[in-house]
This record gives structure tokens, sequence and C-alpha cells, in this order.
């Protein structure tokens, strides 16, 4: 089987495609990446050499390109990673994300409906399509899509052309929405990765608002392994949720990271919390995302492995141990990002 991944030089790509590769050397696999801020072949060097990887820089806004790339390849399957994905990016700048997120996803699902002997197309995308929870609820797959910030409103819209190719043209497809993910290799824009390099150079932790908003946070190798469970076993033309159990306030989230900073560093009790910083909140900032991921667990016996508490810890020495990628990554165009997005809250 010859499979394309999209956006497997990224966070949650780049753990897809080493699961992939070591656990199935009968696949060839594919990794499409053009390579933005947020794509780092570094992270794929312990894979680089197997023979049944290949890297293929493609930027899939660019139609021929990736036709061309398909007609070469043949491929029998896509799990479709790469997209745009910060929501404080697409507030700044919401065009870019209809182009990579919805565009380049119809450009993909063009050149996959050309395939002659087609598997699937396995469409990757986010539990902020269904909007944002009061403190009680759930997100069920049977939650209206009610998208609220330009980056949940253009995943939204890829996932509903993905639908729209299965209904329309037969395509056969598959959908999976994720809560949060944090782990190794996520870019320090995010939450989790932001604080840990802020605490690292005591730096203040910017908590957008009072901290009060929820998330449901999920270790990326257990969506990684869900992925891999999916892409098997889930039925073609159905979507699953995918939730990590493990629903935490933004404040209580940065306190953690500072308690076990405070350990791992030396620190007194307390030493890290005094660089919590409250700033102004983010613009349309969804308030709780909490997935029911009954489904995916009763079909297809899919369950996280790994609790908030053990994750934290393998996140945090992670990132102490790769000290080397936190530099490069923060090196260029970061600090101008940075300032931009944090210093003027
Ligand atoms: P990321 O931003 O870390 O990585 C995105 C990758 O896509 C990068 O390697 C980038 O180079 C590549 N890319 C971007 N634009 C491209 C283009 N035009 N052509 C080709 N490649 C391009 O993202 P992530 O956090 O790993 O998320 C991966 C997918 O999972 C996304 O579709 C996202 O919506 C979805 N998702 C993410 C989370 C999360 O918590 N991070 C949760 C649920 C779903
Ligand atoms: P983020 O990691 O950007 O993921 P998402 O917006 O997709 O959920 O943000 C997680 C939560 O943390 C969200 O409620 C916004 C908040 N947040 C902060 O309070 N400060 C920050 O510096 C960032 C990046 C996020």
């Amino acid at each position: 089987m010859k499979i394309i991944i999209t956006g497997g030089a990224g966070f949650i790509g780049t753990h897809v495609v080493k699961l992939f590769v070591k656990k199935y050397p009968q696949y060839q696999i594919y990794n499409l990446d053009a390579l933005t801020y947020a794509g780092n072949l570094e992270n794929l060097k312990d894979i680089e050499h197997l023979p049944n990887y290949q890297f293929i820089k493609a930027d899939i806004t660019d139609e021929k390109h990736i036709q061309q790339i398909f007609d070469e390849i043949q491929p029998n399957a896509v799990i479709h990673l790469a997209a745009e994905s910060h929501v404080d990016r697409s507030i700044m700048n919401p065009n870019q994300f209809v182009l990579t997120n919805v565009l380049g996803t119809i450009h993909l699902l063009n050149a996959a409906k050309k395939m002659k002997d087609f598997k699937v197309f396995y469409h990757i995308s986010t539990d902020e399509v269904y909007g944002s929870l009061g403190e009680t609820g759930y997100f069920t797959e049977k939650t209206p899509y009610d998208p609220r910030s330009p980056y949940s409103a253009s995943k939204a819209s890829s996932d509903h052309f993905v639908r729209s190719y299965f209904h329309t043209y037969h395509l056969p497809v598959k959908i999976s929405n994720c809560s949060n993910n944090y782990g190794p290799y996520q870019f320090p824009e995010k939450l989790i990765p932001l604080c840990i390099n802020n605490i690292l150079n005591e730096k203040p932790l910017p908590i957008y608002g009072k901290g009060e908003n929820v998330r449901d946070w999920l270790y990326v190798e257990d969506h990684a392994r869900a992925i891999d469970t999916i892409f098997h076993h889930g039925k073609i033309g159905e979507t699953y949720n995918i939730g990590g159990n493990s629903e935490k306030k933004n404040i209580e989230v940065v306190q953690t990271l500072c308690r076990i900073m405070n350990k791992k560093m030396n620190k007194p009790n307390g030493y890290y919390e005094k660089l919590i910083t409250f700033v102004k909140d983010r613009a349309g900032h969804d308030l709780r995302y909490a997935i029911d991921f009954t489904k995916l667990k009763t079909e297809l016996n899919w369950q996280p492995s790994v609790s908030f508490e053990e994750g934290i810890e393998k996140t945090i020495d992670w990132y102490l141990n790769n000290s080397e990628w936190l530099k490069n990554v923060t090196s260029g165009n970061y600090q101008k990002y940075y300032e931009e997005q944090y210093s003027k809250r």
C-alpha cells in the first residue's frame, strides 16, 4: 500500500509518520509537506534512512504540483494532516487558512478522485468545528457544526468538502475530530510548549482572560494510535471523535507546568508561578471543548492510554532533553511573531 501523509513534518504528523513507517514496513509512506514555519525535517531524522519512507516537499495550494505527484505515485490512501493550525494566527491572517485548509484540501480530494485503486482519504480534523460548550455537555459526532474562529471555520469547511466528495463522487473517506493535543515536537506557539519555553527563559506566561477556558487534553501518541486504528478499522463515510478524558482549565495547566518545573529546575515552591501574567483575552475565545468518544471506544476499542499527569511529565522531559530543537525553532521569525502576539496584549 502506498500512503501519502500530508503535514508529516508538523507536530502530530511527525508522530503519525513515525508510527506508520516503523509499524508497517510493508507500506510505502510518502510525507508530503511544504515545510512552513511549523514543519521541521529534523523531527524525522531517526527514520529518514528507512527504505519505506520518502519526503516530498510540496505545497497543497499548488494544484498542478499535487496532481503531478499523485500521477507519479498512484497512492492507495491519503492521511491528510497538513494545515494552518493555530487559532491566534487565523485571527491575524484568515486568508491563509482558507487557502491551505480549504483549497489545499480540495486539491488533494481532486487528485485522489482520479486514482484507480484508491482505498481511503482520511481527513484529520478538530473538535473546534463544533463550537464552544457551556459548563456542561459534550461534543458527539452528531453535534451540529458551529465554528467560531477563522481556523475552526476553515477546518469545518474542509470537513464539509470531504463529506461532499463521499456523497457526490463516492470517494472513500473517513474523518476524525480530535481534542487538544500536547507532547514532543509541538511548536511553541500553542499553550503548553509556549509556557515550557517561557519558563526556561524566565519570561511571562501569558494567560488569556481569566484562564478559565477549558480544553480536553490528549497526549499526541494516543492521537497517532487513534489515527492508526481508524485508518485500518474505521468505516468508510464515517466520522469519529477522539478525546483525552482530561478536561482542564488553562490556569490549572499552567500551574501544573510551574509546579513540575520548580522541582525539575531545583527552584523553591511558587517560583515559576510568579511568571503567570493575565493578558487581554483572545477575540471570540471558545469557553470549553469536551469530547464524547464513546463511538470510537465501543466500535473500535480505542481509548487514551496516557494520563495528563504522566503525559505532561513526559512532555516536559522531552523539551528539557531537546533544548537544541527548541532553540532552533525559536530562532529567526519566531521572536517577531511572539512580540506581535504577546507583547502588545
Ligand atoms: P502543525 O501546525 O504542527 O503542522 C502542520 C504541518 O502542515 C506542518 O508540517 C506544515 O509545514 C504543513 N503545512 C502547512 N501548510 C501546508 C501546505 N500549504 N502544504 C503542505 N504542507 C503544509 O499542526 P498539527 O498541530 O500537527 O496539526 C495537524 C492536523 O491535526 C491539522 O489538520 C490540525 O487541524 C489537526 N488537529 C490538531 C490538533 C492539535 O491540538 N494540534 C487537534 C486536533 C486536530
Ligand atoms: P492553544 O494551545 O492555542 O489551542 P486552541 O486555541 O486550539 O485550544 O490554546 C489553548 C488554550 O490556552 C486556549 O483556551 C487559549 C489559551 N492560551 C493562553 O491562555 N495563552 C497563550 O499564550 C496561548 C497560546 C493560549
